[in-house]
């Protein structure tokens, strides 16, 4: 298995054209939070926004927006109540704390079903799917899932070792012709053909909150026009690396996601 390093980052990483403008960096679509879980909204959100994103908007239930407005002024919102065009996104995000719900799993379903590009699958959305294998054979090709272990063995089956965990992953990645991140401290990226593993991060991200972030940035990536492999690489990469430079300010026991997300700068420094 190889290793994810600073080298292959610089190759896939694109810098930005200094003749762009907002639509040349894609519009994500993050579909995340409910009542008690609006932190992973905005850590999500936030994370998207530090990665490069033209446009954001965020999709809530009405009674949360202000949250939303108040400490993200840079985001749009759709309302979880309205109907939505989803096509008109470059990427979308669906489930860090949007709840284990019947609502959930309808909103997972009419995404899945209208939205014809890949979506980044992670948390509450890869519960639901592992409850309902009919829609997991239907999501778009080249999706990309994040789930942590104990995510990851809901949806695949309990596994009993670190080596079997990684060859279904790249089984599975290709069965569903699918980008699959296995988030741990040594995070596993494969798209069923290559299983690369990551070499940043720290402690500090044993932290809740942490996976928004990623897959906030991911998303990003994603509507930037990185292609979905590339896109979760990058984003396991550059999510690590800069929460190994927060470690200048922070311990592992102090760092908040939130700093690391402040830091995003930093580690994009380093790989440009
Ligand atoms: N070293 C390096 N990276 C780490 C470490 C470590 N020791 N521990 C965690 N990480 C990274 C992982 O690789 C991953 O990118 O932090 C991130 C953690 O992601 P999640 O496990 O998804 O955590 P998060 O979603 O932020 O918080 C827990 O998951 O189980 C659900 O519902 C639960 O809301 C809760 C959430
Ligand atoms: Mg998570």
């Amino acid at each position: 298995m190889n290793k994810l390093i600073l080298n292959t980052i610089q190759t896939i990483y694109k810098r930005r054209n200094p003749n762009s403008h907002k639509g040349t960096h894609g519009h994500a679509l993050i579909i995340s939070g409910s009542e008690t879980k609006m932190g992973a909204a905005i850590i999500c959100s936030k994370a998207c926004l530090r990665s490069g994103v033209g446009l954001l908007t965020v999709f809530v239930p009405e009674k949360e927006k202000n949250s939303i407005f108040v400490s993200i002024p840079e985001a749009m919102i759709v309302l979880r109540e309205n109907q939505v065009d989803f096509n008109k996104y470059d990427s979308i995000a669906i489930g860090p704390g949007i709840g284990i719900t019947k609502d959930s799993e309808a909103l997972l379903e009419k995404i899945i079903t209208n939205y014809s590009n890949p979506i980044v699958f992670d948390a509450d959305a890869i519960t639901l799917l592992s409850e309902n294998k009919d829609l997991l054979n239907k999501i778009p090709k080249k999706s990309i899932f994040t789930p942590h272990i104990k995510e990851f063995d809901r949806l695949f089956g309990v596994k009993n070792s670190v080596e079997e965990r990684i060859e279904t992953t790249k089984q599975k990645a290709k069965e569903l012709d699918c980008v699959i991140v296995l988030k741990s401290h040594q995070t596993i990226i494969t798209d069923g053909k290559q299983v690369v593993q990551n070499t940043t991060g720290n402690s500090g991200l044993a932290k809740g909150g942490s996976g928004d972030a990623l897959t906030g940035m991911i998303t990003s990536f994603l509507a930037q026009g990185y292609e979905p492999f590339h896109a979760a690489q990058l984003g396991v990469f550059i999510h690590g690396l800069a929460a190994d430079l927060t470690l200048e300010q922070q311990s592992e026991e102090s760092m908040l996601i939130t700093d690391v997300i402040e830091n995003f700068g930093l580690a994009f420094k380093k790989i440009q």
